[in-house]
């Protein structure tokens, strides 16, 4: 028998109902369609407008969505990981929230806060738990309330970000198949240029900054898109050489949607043509720890077992990485 690896089994997605396009933005801030089309490549987003609903909600849809597809109970999980930075509290931990309402009553859960590599970094920690062969189910999930944090007065930043995300299961593979490599890293010194300002233990919510922009999420989107371009194509060509990979080999590229810029540059370093880049950039915009999976659940049909893929990301932090994984089943039959 080969060595344990982790294997996506099922995937999921939730994306909100209600749409927020380029030409709404027009009205709300300084700007036009054609700005943010030809910068970023977004043309809309969605947007979790119920007052009632939050993150853990999300999380519910994704994870019933994912058992009902293996044809499990959410009561045979061990573990659920979630990757955000939009959580329903500071504390407790939104996986906590989920396991209650979902009724993942044998599982323990936790967050994982990595902007948006928060699913690479999840995907990484939950795969150790099926290698050691300690678990043989764990569900990740990464997904984000970005509109919780946006400032929809900041033309900078409301025209990027999205609301939604997706989980996987992964379960015990020993024919090779599921997570074969993985590469994180982080450069914490890259902290100013993309963070939320109050609201931690460094600057917490006063009657005197309640209410300031500071609030919101902030980005010097220039010098993170100097950063992003440069380490995620690094990372991801670095993957390929540690695996003996050409351009030739890789079936797909999973990137985090950021800017459609980042991701064409890094697919050329790659050596990899468009058709085998998944983009969905322009319907869901920058939905951070969501991006990944959601790509994964808009394309599983077209996976077929044994595909050699790579998920590479870039977020706040600096955070960043490449996960390279061989696909387990032929999503066609899903
Ligand atoms: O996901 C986590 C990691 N994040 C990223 O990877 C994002 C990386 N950064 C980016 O994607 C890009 O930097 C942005 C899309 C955020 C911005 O694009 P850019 O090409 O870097 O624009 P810029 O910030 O250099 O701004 C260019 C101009 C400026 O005007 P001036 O100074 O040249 O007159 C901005 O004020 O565009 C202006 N501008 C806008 N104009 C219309 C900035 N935002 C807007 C806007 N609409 N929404």
């Amino acid at each position: 028998m080969g060595k344990t690896t982790a294997a996506i089994t099922s995937v999921s997605g939730y994306i909100p109902e209600d749409k927020l396009t380029n030409f709404d933005l027009e009205k709300m801030v300084d700007t036009t369609d054609e700005w943010i089309t030809t910068r970023t490549g977004i043309k809309e987003r969605r947007i979790l407008k119920d007052p009632e609903k939050a993150l853990s909600d999300m999380g519910v849809i994704m994870i019933r969505q994912l058992c009902e597809k293996r044809g499990i109970e959410p009561s045979e999980l061990d573990l659920i990981v979630v990757g955000t930075v939009t959580g329903d509290y500071r504390f407790p931990s939104t996986a906590n929230v989920i396991c209650d309402k979902v009724g993942a009553t044998n599982a323990w859960g936790f967050d994982v806060s990595a902007a948006c590599s928060g699913f690479i970094y999840s995907l990484t920690v939950g795969s150790q738990f099926i290698e050691t062969g300690k678990y043989k189910k764990v569900a990740v999930v990464g997904a984000d309330v970005m509109s919780s944090i946006v400032n929809y007065k900041d033309r900078a930043t409301c025209v990027i970000f999205g609301d939604g995300g997706g989980a996987v299961l992964l379960e015990p593979n020993n024919e090779g198949l599921g997570v074969l490599d993985t590469i994180m890293k982080n450069d914490g010194s890259g902290r100013q240029y993309l963070l939320q300002k109050i609201g931690g233990s460094l600057t917490p919510i006063t009657k005197e900054n309640v209410g300031s922009d500071e609030q919101y999420i902030y980005q010097d989107g220039k010098v993170v898109f100097k950063h992003a371009v440069t380490s995620v194509a690094d990372v991801s060509v670095e993957i390929m050489e540690r695996n003996n990979l050409t351009g030739e080999d890789v079936n797909w590229l999973v990137p985090h949607q950021a800017n459609l810029r980042i991701i064409d540059a890094c697919a050329r370093r790659m050596g990899l043509s468009t058709d085998k880049v998944m983009v969905n950039i322009e319907k869901y915009g920058n939905t951070t720890s969501g991006t990944i999976p959601l790509c994964l659940w808009e394309w599983e049909s077209q996976l077929r077992k044994g595909d050699n893929v790579v998920l590479s990301a870039f977020g706040g932090g600096f955070t960043w990485g490449s996960v390279y994984l061989k696909w387990a089943y032929d999503g066609s039959q899903k």
